[in-house]
């Protein structure tokens, strides 16, 4: 039995969300539900040569051959963001593996900053130049994915940006025998609001034949 209340709460304190009944955003749902997400940390250069990173963990691999990876901005109040402008104007992006010993610095990277200002000189990262496209990949980073854009696609209040990936790079320390092992992967995820994950915490399943 439906409650009737707003968020469509039941005695049992079940929801029960009939989408049509509602005219607020289904932001904290989404994002608390759908979990644990992974982290592309996205570099741009604006056409002015300014260097922009942010995160973004509407985030996924939307394509295989060819490789194409996926991230959504949703629009910010001034429309666009900035990362996704930088992609449609340039046509080129690097996705950045977020590990723990990088997520402060990541989650400063999410600031509004004046435009001009550089996220990599505020949150005091240096960068390394990529193979393929112009934007810098983050130097710390263990995995990079250098992507030249792929399309751009409206979504109501978001874009799907995505990006064919041209080059990759992979740091020593997360490979073993010429591969990239998982298990030197300090990845990290993004739960609901200030929370994250680690993704050292593991167990296995073999996939019925
Ligand atoms: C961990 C994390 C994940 C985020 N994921 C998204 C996302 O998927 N979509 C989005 O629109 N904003 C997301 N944000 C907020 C953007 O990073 C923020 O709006 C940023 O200022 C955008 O920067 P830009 O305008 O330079 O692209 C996220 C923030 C954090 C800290």
């Amino acid at each position: 039995m439906t409650g009737g209340g707003p968020a469509g709460g039941t005695e049992t304190g079940a929801l029960e969300i009939d989408v049509d009944d509602r005219d607020d955003s289904l932001y904290r749902l989404l994002s608390s539900a759908v979990v644990p997400r992974p982290i592309a940390w996205v570099s741009t250069r604006c056409e002015d040569g300014v260097d922009n990173l942010a995160p973004y963990s509407f985030f996924t691999v939307a394509s295989v051959a060819p490789p194409v990876l996926l991230f959504a901005p949703v629009d910010g109040t001034d429309g666009l963001k900035d990362t996704p402008r930088n992609a449609r104007d340039t046509g080129e992006f690097v996705v950045n593996l977020v590990t723990e010993d990088l997520a402060e610095a990541m989650n400063e990277t999410s600031a509004t900053l004046p435009a001009g200002e550089s996220e990599f000189d505020r949150a005091g990262l240096e960068r390394a130049d990529s193979v393929a496209v112009d934007p810098p990949r983050v130097a710390g980073s263990k995995v990079a994915f250098e992507c030249s854009l792929h399309d751009l696609i409206d979504v109501g209040g978001s874009t799907l940006v995505l990006g064919e990936v041209r080059h990759v790079h992979v740091d020593e320390s997360v490979t073993t025998d010429g591969k990239i092992d998982v298990d030197e992967i300090e990845a990290v995820g993004r739960l609901a609001g200030s929370q994250y994950v680690r993704t050292d915490d593991r167990f296995s399943l073999e996939r019925p034949p």
